[in-house]
């Protein structure tokens, strides 16, 4: 089992049992895209050869990995995860106004919003075309149905961008909607080719939707807390763009810095430059991120508890190191 010295290293070091495999599906990855006419694959290629965690995959493989485990019928569901998380990500970067993803410019910084969303559009298809290849209409119904609500999370908060008085209920629900069930779905569709039975299989679900909540949680600490070069992506960039996520909500509760905190956000309209980077400094003053990791945290554990139903095995212990390196990452 991966260790401390396996959260240092970062998550290819925690999918331990799954390393190997997972190589073999990052290679076919790439080989599948440079099947594609060039002026989708050239931007996936860049997107894919800049990193990545590629912690949905892994779920999928550690997932069957808790009961029977064949490569060849996991490797297009795996494929497919991943193609829809890099769908997503080339999509939200139109929606968020990103520059930079994994340290280079976003698919929209390089071609324009209107190439941005036909080749998101396109990795969506072909995620789907990998999930038909498992040859069960079941993965395929389950992916869609995590971009479905993917989709209804992502307009829900549009409707609520600019809105700075928004509570921690709604923030659960939109991070569930947009991370939390892509995270569950990876693990469902690994229980399912893996053949783990219905207890197990809810049990991995929920685990999966923990993990996913816990994820999304730091990323938005993150957010205030990193820098550029360590995440790739630019910081303070959810207040920029219109967004209150959970260490903003906490730092809101803090005596010191609350009131401050309140007269910025008064308005609801998109906030200077300025102003925007006067929030981030505030919320870093706060208790607000620490606040927000130990919810995360919380949640984490939650995810290992569910975990006990599997019983003990290799995969089981990396998948509950994964729950405690989701929250201390630093990338
Ligand atoms: C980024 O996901 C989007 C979120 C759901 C926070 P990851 O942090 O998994 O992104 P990569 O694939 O490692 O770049
Ligand atoms: C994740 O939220 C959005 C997706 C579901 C793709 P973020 O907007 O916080 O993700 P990053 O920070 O851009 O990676
Ligand atoms: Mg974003
Ligand atoms: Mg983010």
């Amino acid at each position: 089992m991966a260790g401390v010295e396996g959260l240092e290293a970062g998550p290819h070091a925690i999918f331990g049992p799954v390393a190997a495999d997972l190589e073999k599906i990052e290679a076919g990855l790439r080989r599948l895209i440079e099947s594609d006419p060039d002026v989708v694959a050239a931007p996936m290629t860049d997107l894919f050869a800049a990193g990545g965690k590629r912690i949905r995959p892994a779920l999928v493989l550690l997932a069957a990995r808790c009961g029977s485990y064949d490569l060849e019928t996991l490797t297009p569901a795996a494929m497919a995860v991943e193609l829809i998380h890099a769908a997503t990500l080339v999509h939200d970067d139109v929606i968020d106004r990103a520059q930079v993803r994994r340290g280079r410019p976003t698919v929209a910084a390089k071609l324009g919003d209107e190439a941005a969303i036909v080749v998101g559009d396109f990795y969506f298809a072909k995620a789907y075309e990998q999930a038909a290849f498992t040859d069960s209409p079941e993965v395929v119904a389950i992916l869609a149905r995590a971009v479905m609500d993917i989709c209804a999370g992502e307009v829900r908060q549009q409707a609520i961008r600019h809105r700075y008085d928004t509570d921690v209920d709604e923030y659960m629900r939109r991070i569930e909607a947009k991370t939390a069930t892509l995270l569950a779905a990876c693990c469902d569709i690994g229980a399912l080719l893996g053949g783990l039975d219905r207890p197990k299989r809810s049990a991995i679900r929920a685990y999966g939707r923990l993990l996913g909540l816990a994820f999304q949680i730091a990323d938005d600490v993150l957010d205030y807390e990193s820098s550029e070069d360590e995440i790739g992506k630019p910081i303070g960039h959810d207040i920029a763009e219109g967004f209150a996520t959970l260490p903003l909500m906490m730092a809101l509760e803090d005596d010191g810095v609350g009131g401050k905190l309140r007269q910025l956000l008064q308005t609801h309209r998109e906030l200077t430059e300025a102003e925007a980077h006067r929030v981030v400094e505030l919320v870093r003053a706060s208790d607000g991120p620490t606040r927000a990791i130990e919810r995360a945290r919380q949640l984490a554990s939650e995810a290992r508890r569910e975990l006990e139903t599997l019983g003990d095995g290799e995969a089981q212990a990396s998948l509950a190191t994964l729950a405690t390196y989701v929250v201390s990452r630093k990338l």
